[in-house]
C-alpha cells in the first residue's frame, strides 16, 4: 500500500510532465521514431497531440496506432494568413496542455513557415528537424543542395526555431559522408536514420531539462 508521502511525491512528479505536440505534413517517420522512442525509453514527456496539416499526411494513422491523438488543421487557403492559422494551432495544442510554459512543439516533416506570433509565444520551446549540417543548405532540397555543391560531407540537425529559415541556435547534429555515387534519393536514407536517431535524443534532453540556451550557443548539461 501507498504511503501518503510517496503519493504526494508521484502526484507531484506527474504534474509536472511536460506536454510534447507534433506538427508533421507528410510521411512522419521522424514522428514516429520520436513517439516509439519515447515510450521505449520513458523519456518523461507526455506525446498529447499530432497536427497534421495536409488530410493526406500517412503521419496521422501512425500516430493514430500509435495512441496519440491526432488533428488535421488544413492550411488550405490560409496561404497568406500564417497568424490566423497559427492561431488555430496554437489554440489546439493550448486545449491539450501544450503551452508556453508547459510544452514542447516538434516540428517532423512539417512543410510550413510557422509565424513569428507563434515562434514569440512559444520562445525557445519550438524544435525542428532539417536534413543538413546547418547553417549550410537551409530551406528546400537540403540533400540535392549539399550533391550540387560536391560537399564530401552532409547529415542532419536539430535545431532551435527561431524567425529565420533553418537558422535557429543547433542542438544536435549527425554527420552522413557523402559517396561518389550518391543520388538525392540514397543520401536522403542515410541521413533519415541519422534523423531517427538525433530528434529523439533531444526530445529527451528537453524533457530532462538538461539543455541551455547561451546565445545562440546551446549547451548540453552532464
Ligand atoms: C525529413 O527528412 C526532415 O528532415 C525534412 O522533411 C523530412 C520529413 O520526413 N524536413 C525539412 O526539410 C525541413 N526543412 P518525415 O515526415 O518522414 O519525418
Amino acid at each position: 500500500m501507498l504511503t501518503n508521502k510517496y503519493f504526494i511525491l508521484m502526484t507531484c512528479q506527474k504534474q509536472s510532465l511536460q506536454n510534447l505536440g507534433i506538427l508533421i505534413s507528410g510521411r512522419g517517420s521522424n514522428m514516429e521514431s520520436i513517439l516509439k522512442t519515447i515510450k521505449k525509453q520513458k523519456i518523461p514527456i507526455k506525446p498529447s497531440i499530432v497536427i497534421s496539416n495536409k488530410a493526406n499526411a500517412k503521419g496521422l494513422k501512425i500516430a493514430q496506432k500509435l495512441g496519440v491523438k491526432t488533428l488535421l488543421i488544413d492550411s488550405k487557403g490560409y496561404k497568406n494568413k500564417r497568424v490566423e492559422y497559427d492561431k488555430r494551432i496554437i489554440h489546439e495544442l493550448e486545449k491539450n496542455g501544450v503551452t508556453s510554459k508547459n510544452g514542447l512543439v516538434c516540428l517532423a516533416g512539417f512543410m510550413r513557415v510557422i509565424s513569428p506570433y507563434f515562434i514569440k509565444k512559444y520562445k525557445n520551446r519550438i524544435l525542428n528537424i532539417h536534413p543538413a549540417l546547418l547553417p549550410s543548405y537551409p530551406g528546400l532540397n537540403a540533400q540535392e543542395q549539399a550533391i550540387q555543391n560536391g560537399a564530401k560531407f552532409s547529415g542532419c540537425t536539430v535545431h532551435f526555431v527561431d524567425e529565420g529559415v533553418d537558422s535557429g541556435p543547433i542542438i544536435i547534429q549527425s554527420v552522413v559522408k557523402v559517396r561518389n555515387n550518391d543520388t538525392e534519393q540514397t543520401l536522403s536514407k542515410r541521413i533519415l536514420v541519422k534523423e531517427h536517431k538525433i530528434y529523439p535524443e533531444a526530445v529527451n534532453l528537453f524533457a530532462r531539462k538538461k539543455i541551455r540556451l547561451s546565445g545562440r550557443r546551446v549547451m548540453i548539461l552532464d
